[in-house]
């Protein structure tokens, strides 16, 4: 451990003191229990009070599993992150990984600069464009939000006249951030499988009439618009999480009668149904941007070449609880249980 000698003489491993936000059901609880496990020295903090960084005075690195709907994180949980990273602590997620987190537009300029295989996306910023650009258009196209997780904010559009009304909203009304139509036709989808319960989706059914205070709290998307070419795929999409020099993959089906894998439930976790050049790409990709923990959606074009569609730090935990190994960076094969939270502590250290 001499690499990680500090002024004092002790090694990173008996300085380290971590800062955690704690949100139960999020990585956290994971985060928690390994340093509890491990004898790393932490303390949960809250970075909804105002003296956060006070809080954070005597850690050396900060973990934050923040969320993509809820409207505190949405206003500050990169920028705080960002300012301590700045400050020189250890943070997860890091800059690197995090700026363009939950935000499909900034991912079309993340690809295209880096030269990253993606599927082609177009982005107006004013409705003359768009509208140009729709009457030279192929159809069908996918239209997205640039935030939003599950598939509830992508649509497939088959004609001009739905493109051109999706434009009007854009530059209009806007769109809700949280499609409330979208999540109880899901919910009604679910409990029809046997997947969710009937409460649930009553809960759903209100919430279309009364909003919840996160909801009446959420900007609407507007003043934009992003269409994205629409890639045949098979029936399935690859997700793939990189985190530091290991990978792991599902293989997500998509919905019945329907383009859309994330979010289906519908999970393949069979290793030999991976192509290899999924992870490849996800760990080359990792690479070159020099982030240290992301997802990653890739689909397949005609000549089976991986496309990413949409990167991401944070995915839902237990999904790949049943993975069955992961890769390591020279694409060999490990079988058996791992904790991918334990790995995002390994890398502040
Ligand atoms: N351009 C596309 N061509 C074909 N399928 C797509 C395209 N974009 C998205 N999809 C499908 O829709 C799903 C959701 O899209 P994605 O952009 O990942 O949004 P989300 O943030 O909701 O996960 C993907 O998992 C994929 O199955
Ligand atoms: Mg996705």
């Amino acid at each position: 451990m001499i690499l990680c000698l500090r002024p004092d003489g002790k090694d990173i491993y008996n300085f380290m003191k971590i800062g955690i936000h704690h949100n139960p059901g999020s990585f956290s609880d994971r985060w928690i229990k390994y340093c509890e496990l491990n004898k790393i020295d932490f303390k949960i903090v809250d970075c909804y009070q105002n003296d956060i960084i006070q809080q954070l005075e005597d850690c050396d690195a900060f973990m934050w599993h923040h969320n993509h709907l809820n409207y505190k994180d949405l206003i500050f949980a990169k920028q705080l992150l960002y300012s301590l990273e700045n400050a020189g602590k250890k943070v997860f997620p890091d800059f690197k990984t995090n700026w363009h987190f939950d935000d499909k537009i900034a991912q079309k300029y993340l690809f295209e600069a880096f030269n990253i295989p993606h599927v082609p996306t177009y982005i107006f910023y004013t409705k003359q464009d768009a509208l140009k650009w729709v009457e030279k258009a192929n159809f069908p196209q996918i239209f997205k939000l640039r935030c939003g997780a599950g598939s509830l904010n992508v649509s497939i559009i088959h004609s001009k006249k739905v493109a051109i009304n999706k434009i009007k909203i854009a530059f209009g009304k806007g769109f809700f951030l949280f499609n409330r139509s979208g999540y109880l036709k899901e919910l009604i989808r679910r409990y029809g499988a046997g997947k969710d319960i009937l409460l649930n989706v009553l809960k759903a059914l209100i919430r279309l009439v009364i909003l919840s205070d996160n909801t009446k709290m959420l900007k609407k998307e507007k003043g934009y618009v992003y269409f994205q070419e629409f890639i045949f795929s098979q029936g399935f999409d690859i997700r793939v999480v990189v985190i530091g020099d290991k990978a792991f993959a599902i293989k997500r089906k998509v919905r019945k009668n329907d383009f859309r894998a994330s979010g289906s439930g519908d999970i393949i976790y069979n290793m030999d149904e991976i192509p290899i050049s999924a992870i490849k790409i996800a760990f080359e990709t990792t690479n070159k941007i020099q982030a240290n923990c992301l997802t990653y959606d890739i689909v397949f074009n005609e000549k089976e070449e991986p496309l990413i569609l949409e990167v991401s730090f944070g995915f839902v935990m237990f999904v790949y609880d049943e993975c069955p190994g992961y890769w390591d960076k020279n694409l060999q094969l490990h079988l058996g249980q791992f904790n991918p939270q334990s790995w995002m502590v390994e890398l502040l250290k």
